[in-house]
């Protein structure tokens, strides 16, 4: 298609979608164009919730690759494309399911609580997924007396240990690269010039960056507190890519993207999540590929975990 305007590449984005019966479900850390052409903008809860229900053909998924296999797993019937397959997670590539099935076997009578970033291989071991967003409420749903492995983030399980107070949690070693480079220094010395300023953070965040937070949670439940709290400033520590729907709900507000330690660049993006761009998303749709397929036995395994985490309301 050579150079393509975004004008051009939006038009024709809407042509396949109709032509084809497609949606595109994209999540809040996507390029500013691309959350342009979702028919869904989301968390990564409530795109999987959504993957579930929606009514089309095809979904196309604009996010990183375990968001579409999710989506894949919950609505085997549908064409699920994903315009980057290579699109990964730092998060989930740091829990290998070889290495995860050898570490569940050292705990026989544990349950086992996986965040949603993971591969289908982990799901198929694991007893109810999270996300961010509800990650608490799925450890309080497992009685307290419940030993349970929480895998694979380890700051977002150091947060619910504390939040829950729970000693019977054994919490995979892995992280998220974008959120474990933020700079406290650099956060503080932001507060210091703009000291009204409110900080949000995500729970992939190390502990000590959750302690001088306002709030913390998931993208979706950062984007809410910033529209209720009574304040006109904000300091965000997550991925870059949510500043342009805060700035589009909230327009009179001022958010401030929270830098990474060793940048001199004012804000932290997650480099598969921009993998994601208008042209390959059209060559996708167009060539209805890469597409994603997974055994039905693969799907199966990992289906039980993602429903158990939908069903707990
Ligand atoms: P949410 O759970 O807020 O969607 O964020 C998870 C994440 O990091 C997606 O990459
Ligand atoms: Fe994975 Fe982190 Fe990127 Fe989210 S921001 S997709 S957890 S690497």
């Amino acid at each position: 298609m050579g150079m393509a305007t975004h004008e051009e590449l939006f038009k024709r984005i809407e042509q396949l979608k109709k032509e084809k019966n497609a949606v595109i479900l994209a999540h809040y850390y996507t390029r500013d164009e691309v959350q342009q052409v979702a028919d869904f903008l989301g968390d990564s809860l409530a795109l999987s919730v959504k993957a579930r229900d929606i009514d089309a053909k095809i979904i196309l998924f604009a996010g990183v690759n375990f968001m579409a296999e999710t989506a894949k797993v919950l609505s085997p019937d549908k064409k699920v494309l994903i315009p980057v397959p290579e699109a990964g997670c730092s998060l989930a590539e740091s829990c290998d399911a070889a290495e995860f099935a050898k570490f569940k076997a050292q705990y026989p009578d544990h349950k086992v609580v996986s965040y949603v970033n993971t591969s289908v291989g982990v799901k198929a071991l694991t007893d109810v997924c999270c996300t961010s967003s509800n990650a608490l409420q799925v450890v309080e749903s497992i009685p307290s007396e419940q030993p349970i492995i929480f895998a694979p983030d380890r700051n977002l399980g150091a947060y619910i240990q504390k939040l829950t107070g729970r000693d019977n949690m054994v919490i995979w070693d892995g992280a998220c690269t974008v959120h474990e480079e933020f700079s406290l220094e650099k956060i503080l010395e932001l507060k210091k010039q703009h000291p009204e300023a409110k900080i949000v953070v995500h729970p992939e965040c190390k502990a000590y960056i959750a302690e001088v937070a306002d709030y913390v949670g998931s993208t979706a439940g950062i984007l809410t507190y910033c529209g209720e709290v009574d304040a006109e400033e904000f300091i965000v520590v997550t991925e870059a890519g949510i500043l342009a729907e805060m700035r589009k709900q909230y327009p009179n507000k001022t958010f401030i993207p929270a830098p990474p330690m060793d940048s001199t660049c004012g804000c932290n993006e997650c480099r598969y999540m921009k993998m994601v761009t208008l042209e390959n998303i059209v060559a996708c749709l167009e060539a209805e590929s890469p597409e994603v397929v997974l055994d039905e036995q693969t799907r199966k395994a990992a289906e039980r975990s993602i429903v158990n985490m939908v069903n707990i309301k």
